[in-house]
């Protein structure tokens, strides 16, 4: 919520003792006149006390309800390049919601980096590129909401972005790679250390082809960080996940290995998966299973060059009751989530932290996209026993 009534009240009451207290809420104010005046170390109290101060930080819904902003006074979001988008602070400030698309520099926190004539569709092809700066030394993670995203579709026998393609550089792991239907989806970007803008290129490689995006990207602060390692960050005790592309007429990516991760909810020990629908885990064409054994998933599937692999706690996957029904697998490909045939399909897993790996090799081999649909899962986490 926009910034609450005392919080004006306390800068107004508040004596010249109490500025230190304040200041870590603000990059500066405006007087009445305009003028900047930036914090600073040297005396400013009195000139500091004839305007509304509205904290810095403080999220507010934009007047369409769609986006979020920040409440800053009036001044404030027009300097720093942003759009007012209805009152917040009880009327004292505005939601300022930043905006950006090709050829920006993205200086502002929360901002919303969209495609060149959105919300049209944009149609020809182009490159498009956008520089995110931080707004901060100590930003550790670029968290990037993928309100829309829509780009042409990777080569559909290997899974390769060879047309149009999303590129995420100069944090500090691999760069991201994606193309396709991603809209709802979100990732998390390591940038802890970088001094360097991180680079973001579209690449729309063919005309008359329709795309669309609205990416909001937020910086976030080593103490907000996602755990290491995590691409993807679901909070919240149920949810849904889902590979990249995972669409209709989707096919999931090549060269991915990273690992979606749910965060372990106070009072949750374990975690069950079951996939949204019966067609919702299509990972390379169906793995043949010795039929004696009735257990397909594990020695099978080590051979898979695309594969989702789930946490195991080793001793329990070496007992000799793993391999029945509720019992995690460690390498799950092919064409069913859980082994052959065993329904409903429901995988339970208390190993902590809640995290899966997606691990899809270089898309060398070609294989049907009908096989290769990718992973959608409902998971939810259940209740230590007392
Ligand atoms: C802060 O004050 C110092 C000394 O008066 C000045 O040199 C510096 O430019 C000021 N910084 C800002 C951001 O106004
Ligand atoms: C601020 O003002 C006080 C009293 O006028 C003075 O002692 C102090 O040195 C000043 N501080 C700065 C940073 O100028
Ligand atoms: C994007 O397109 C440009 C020009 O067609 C090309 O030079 C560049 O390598 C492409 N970048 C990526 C990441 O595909
Ligand atoms: C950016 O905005 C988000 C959302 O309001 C906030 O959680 C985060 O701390 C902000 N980052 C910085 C560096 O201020």
């Amino acid at each position: 919520m926009c910034a609450p009534w005392h919080f004006v009240v306390l800068l107004l009451l508040s004596g010249a003792s109490a500025w230190p207290v304040i200041r870590p809420w603000s990059n500066g104010y405006f007087g009445y006149d305009g003028t900047l005046l930036r914090n600073n170390d040297t005396n400013r109290t009195s000139r500091v006390l004839n305007f509304f101060p509205i904290p810095v930080s403080v999220e507010c819904p934009s007047d369409d309800g769609r986006r979020t902003g920040v409440c800053l006074n009036v001044y404030e979001c027009r300097m720093q390049g942003g759009r007012a988008n209805g009152p917040c602070a009880l009327g004292f400030g505005v939601c300022c919601v930043f905006t950006a698309t090709c050829g920006a520099d993205i200086v502002n926190n929360m901002t919303y980096f969209v495609s060149p004539a959105f919300p049209a569709l944009s149609r020809d092809a182009a490159v498009c590129n956008v520089q995110i700066q931080k707004v901060a030394p100590s930003v550790s993670q670029l968290r990037l909401d993928f309100v829309h995203f829509n780009l042409g579709q990777p080569n559909r026998r290997t899974g390769v972005c060879e047309s149009d393609v999303f590129v995420m550089s100069g944090g500090v792991t691999q760069n991201l790679k994606l193309c396709g239907q991603n809209s709802g989806q979100h990732v998390y970007y390591d940038v802890e250390n970088v001094k360097d803008p991180i680079n973001i290129v579209i690449n729309l490689t063919h005309n008359n082809l329709f795309r669309m995006w609205e990416i909001k990207i937020i910086q976030i602060e080593f103490t907000e960080r996602a755990p290491a390692g995590c691409r993807q960050y679901h909070q919240g005790s149920s949810g849904i996940i889902q590979t990249m592309n995972f669409a209709d007429n989707g096919r999931h990516l090549a060269d991915q290995d990273y690992n979606i991760c749910m965060r372990q909810e106070e009072g949750m020990c374990s975690i069950a998966y079951e996939p949204c629908d019966e067609n919702s885990f299509k990972i390379g064409p169906p793995v043949l299973s010795d039929p004696g054994s009735g257990d397909g998933g594990i020695g099978d599937s080590r051979d898979c060059d695309d594969k989702i692999v789930m946490p195991c706690d080793s001793e329990e996957f070496l007992m000799p009751e793993s391999s029945g029904p509720g019992v995690c697998d460690l390498l799950h490909c092919g064409s069913s989530f859980c082994n052959q045939g065993e329904k409903p399909c429901r995988i339970e897993s208390s190993s902590t932290p809640f995290n899966i790996r997606v691990q899809f090799g270089p898309g060398i081999r070609e294989e049907s996209p009908e096989d290769n649909i990718g992973m959608c899962l409902h998971y939810e986490q259940l209740p230590c026993y007392v």
